[in-house]
């Protein structure tokens, strides 16, 4: 069985990547044979200027570098720069025949992606986006995809993209299964509802110790609460969210819980225990970071060999894909009547 998922090379991944899907990718390296895109052509849905392409290299050679950080083992898991196989761009050609531009039109997470980068009107290739990630997912024939809870209707898409090519030409790819991490979206440092690089509301995977204390030392709280005396609210509070999910000490984290609502227990001293927590968490990963970075280009290497295993399995799915569509068959006839032909013509 096959995992497909991977991100777009923005550059550092953070806390909410981890939750939402890192963490799933990193336990499922035992019990699947895995796949790793580097998105570097969906950067061009919203950013086709030479100079965001330029950003490219060095934002994926970041987000790889996090990757391994997380725990992803290069030596089972394939790592891939999407732009450098080319039955990509072959193979969502012929998915693009099996989607209606409405059940395009009609997914929310397109707006957003054309109203965050400023665009007035939607760009045939941003229209086209979920489509290019069903191929992605189709391409090495993956059975499930775990991704952040934003990435879910793509994945219902795919599913029925890949119905639909299976019933019309046979059956040659799994309906693949979404799977979305325990924290579907993580809130922001500053209380907003999402984690994100653009909102400047994110602790990274490489953030330092020091980073971390000074960001949770400004993170939003129960605005109510003027002083340590003041009763607060634990529900919703990023910072209680976020003890939930990083402190492992669980009878610290229902202490602090507990002295929160009665007003026994001031703010500097929930976000000192946090920021021990988040790095407490972050250590591991610190290390392998270091461990991976000293060794000069194996992030390059990892990249490399990756993206040369995957253009095999590629090629093996074009092939199968042509073949069931009869595609092939429109070649191979007039190839071999024109071999004929030509040979009558030598004679
Ligand atoms: N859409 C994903 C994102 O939000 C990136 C992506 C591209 C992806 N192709 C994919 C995710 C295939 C999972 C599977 O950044």
């Amino acid at each position: 069985m096959r995992i497909l998922t991977g991100d777009r090379p923005t550059g550092r991944l953070h806390l909410g990547h981890y939750v939402g899907s890192l963490k799933n990718r990193v336990r499922l390296q035992d019990s699947y044979e895995c796949f790793f895109i580097i998105a570097d052509l969906h950067m061009l849905t919203t950013r086709p200027e030479k100079e965001a392409v330029a950003a490219i290299t060095s934002n994926a050679r970041e987000m790889v570098l996090d990757y391994l950080a997380a725990g992803i083992d290069p030596q089972r898991s394939v790592i891939y720069l999407q732009s450098a196989v080319p039955e990509i761009y072959e193979l969502n050609l012929f998915l693009e025949m099996l989607v209606t531009v409405p059940r395009l039109q009609r997914l929310p997470s397109l707006k957003d992606m054309a109203r965050n980068a400023n665009l007035s009107e939607m760009p045939f290739g941003l229209l086209g986006y979920p489509v290019l990630q069903s191929a992605d997912i189709l391409l090495p024939r993956a059975h499930l995809v775990p991704v952040g809870k934003d990435n879910e209707a793509h994945v219902e898409l795919t599913r029925e993209i890949a119905r639909r090519f299976n019933n019309l030409y046979g059956e040659v790819f799994p309906v693949p299964d979404v799977l979305i991490g325990d924290v579907p979206t993580l809130v922001g440092t500053d209380g907003g509802a999402k984690m994100s690089k653009s909102l400047n509301n994110a602790i990274y995977l490489s953030d330092d110790a020091r980073t971390v204390e000074k960001k949770v030392r400004g993170m939003y709280t129960d605005p109510k609460r003027i002083s340590a005396d003041v009763p607060g609210t634990v529900e919703g509070n990023p910072v209680f969210v976020y003890h939930d999910i990083f402190n492992a000490d669980t009878e610290q984290v229902n202490d602090l819980k507990q002295r929160y609502r009665t007003g026994t227990v001031g703010d500097v001293e929930v976000k000192e225990k946090l920021a021990l927590a988040i790095n407490t968490f972050l250590d591991p990963l610190r290390e392998r970071r270091e461990h991976f970075a000293t060794q000069k280009g194996l992030v390059d290497l990892v990249i490399h060999e990756g993206t040369m295993r995957m253009r095999d399995e590629a090629r093996e799915t074009l092939v199968a894909a042509r073949r069931a569509m009869g595609l092939s068959g429109v070649w191979n006839s007039i190839r071999r009547k024109a071999e004929e032909a030509g040979k009558r013509r030598d004679a």
